[in-house]
């Protein structure tokens, strides 16, 4: 099993094997192939990846919310309990007191016919059994958390009565009414305009050091991984192809991949360089290549490459799917192997 390194406490969530395929009577496409990682209670989790690559999927896999026609293998397991083989009766277990999950566009997970206070009272009172009027007070604590300006009101909203930024607000605020052990967050903040990205960035790392959730974060923003992450895992193809602390991620990115994605984005230290963007195309994941998955775009790319999907090679805390070493392979990136940006 290939991991994200761990404290020696036993984590809050562990992951083993995961494999998700969408199968149906014309499709049959594999889109996480082997994904494993543990997190520690408090602990926050980056995936960054391009389009496609299967991070929605994979925090969709948590919460089992993906179609019938999702075909799940592996393990999970959060808090204690087997996540994929529990009785579909009884997953409200996990869904709020234990996992609870940040989407992208909060108007998909609102209910546009109930009010704001009704949507957090009505979730809190199904998992607490308290009263109403008990319900509707911890919905407004919870409006004020989130930092919603005149929160009393904003009860009586309906979503679409709210801007961007207050409906994200007043998502996070429901996503946390049940005190959630693990927080996912799929790019909880690309829907909106830059300044209002900062400040609920912010207000969410701010929440998630207060309540000490542990929290997975997925994001295209090598900016945002910086500001929240404490360990980062890079997808590419539905496997993880890099796996370390930020700091690993952003000074020794030892996958050929990762240096693509670093050497694409905006940073205040690549100034004076050109930006490059990583030549070719996603893959077809409905004909993935035998051996790594990376090799049609790698500037590494020898015929060994093609050999087997290589392992994740390193030591416990900085893995790599790269069968180069990683100093070679950041030699390699840094020799102008990505063509300039168009
Ligand atoms: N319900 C579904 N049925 C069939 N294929 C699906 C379904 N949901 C996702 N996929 C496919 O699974 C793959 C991974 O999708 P996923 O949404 O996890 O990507 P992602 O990494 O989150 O991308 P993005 O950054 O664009 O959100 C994609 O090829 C997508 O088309
Ligand atoms: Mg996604």
């Amino acid at each position: 099993m290939t991991s994200i390194p761990q404290n020696t406490s036993a984590p809050l969530a562990t992951v083993q094997d995961l494999s998700v395929r969408f199968i149906s009577r014309d499709m049959n496409v594999p889109v996480v192939n082997g994904v494993s990682f543990s997190l520690q209670q408090g602990e926050v989790l980056c995936l960054l990846g391009e389009s496609g690559s299967g991070k929605s999927v994979t925090m969709r896999s948590l919460m089992r919310l993906l179609p019938p026609t999702a075909q799940l293998g592996g393990r999970i397991e959060v808090g204690g309990i087997d996540v994929l083989n529990l009785p579909r009766n009884q997953l409200s277990r996990i869904r709020g007191p234990l996992i609870s999950m940040i989407f992208q566009e909060p108007l998909t997970a609102l209910d546009p016919v109930y009010t704001i206070g009704q949507q957090i009272s009505e979730t809190v009172r199904e998992h607490e059994g308290i009263s109403q009027a008990d319900a509707m007070r911890r919905a407004l604590e919870l409006l004020e958390l989130v930092q919603v300006p005149s929160a009393k009101r904003r009860l009586a909203a309906y979503p679409h009565e709210l801007s961007g930024g207050l409906r994200q607000r007043a998502m996070i605020a429901l996503a946390l009414s049940c005190r959630p052990k693990l927080l996912l967050a799929d790019e909880p903040t690309t829907a909106l305009d830059a300044t209002v990205q900062i400040q609920v960035l912010l207000l969410l790392r701010e929440l998630q050091r207060e309540l000490g959730m542990a929290t997975i974060f997925v994001t295209h923003d090598l900016g945002v991984a910086c500001e929240v992450a404490d360990q980062v895992a890079v997808m590419y193809a539905g496997r993880f192809v890099e796996t370390g602390s930020i700091t690993d991620i952003m000074d020794r990115p030892a996958h050929p991949y990762t240096q693509g994605l670093l050497n694409s984005t905006v940073s205040e230290s690549l100034r004076d360089q050109d930006l490059a963007s990583i030549p070719g195309a996603p893959p077809d994941l409905t004909a993935l290549p035998p051996g790594c998955t990376f090799a049609p775009r790698c500037p590494r790319h020898t015929p060994a490459c093609d050999i087997g999907v290589p392992p994740l090679l390193g030591n416990a805390g900085h893995q790599s799917r790269c069968i180069f070493p990683a100093d070679l392979a950041t030699r390699v990136a840094t020799e102008s192997v990505l063509s300039p940006a168009a």
